[in-house]
């Protein structure tokens, strides 16, 4: 479980970044922050594109900013998604590319997921529930 204040530091963060998402095609708005084992907390935003495929989601786009500054050990990630234009309807779970891309920098068993929604409303699990048995870097040792 996530420590209160930094939870809803996280959701804060979630929500701010979800102002930024870039989603002509769409029209859904995501937003993401990531809790590194340093305290480091590092925000994204879906960013989508004309060609479609090129476009990333907020969770990777959040992680992948954080790795680039050197912060590779994931301790929690906070999701808002909804329609673009509209406050938080309803809880946006990750895709499974990005549970993938969560599980390569987190341990399962410790990483915490909350899914935000509406005020109040926000959902916390345990990574291993969101992809159980997963593949690992560990695999390839
Ligand atoms: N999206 C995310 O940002 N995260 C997810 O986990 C699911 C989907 C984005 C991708 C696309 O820009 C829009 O939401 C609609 O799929």
């Amino acid at each position: 479980m996530t420590d209160g204040k930094v939870k809803e530091e996280l959701i804060r963060v979630a929500k701010e970044y979800r102002t930024r998402s870039y989603s002509p095609y769409s029209g859904y708005a995501v937003g993401a922050a990531v809790l590194f084992d340093d305290g480091s907390v590092v925000g994204g935003c879906n960013a989508e594109n004309a060609a479609y495929s090129p476009g990333i989601c907020a969770e990777r786009n959040a992680i992948y900013k954080g790795v680039s500054e050197g912060h590779l050990r994931i301790r929690a990630i906070a999701i808002a998604g909804s329609p673009a234009g509209e406050s938080i309807s309803q809880h946006a779970y990750p895709c499974g590319v990005c549970r993938q891309v969560i599980r390569e920098f987190a341990d399962p068993e410790t990483c915490d997921v909350i899914v935000v929604g509406s005020d109040g409303e926000s959902m916390e699990h345990s990574f291993d529930e969101l992809l159980p048995n997963s593949f690992g870097p560990d695999n390839l040792k």
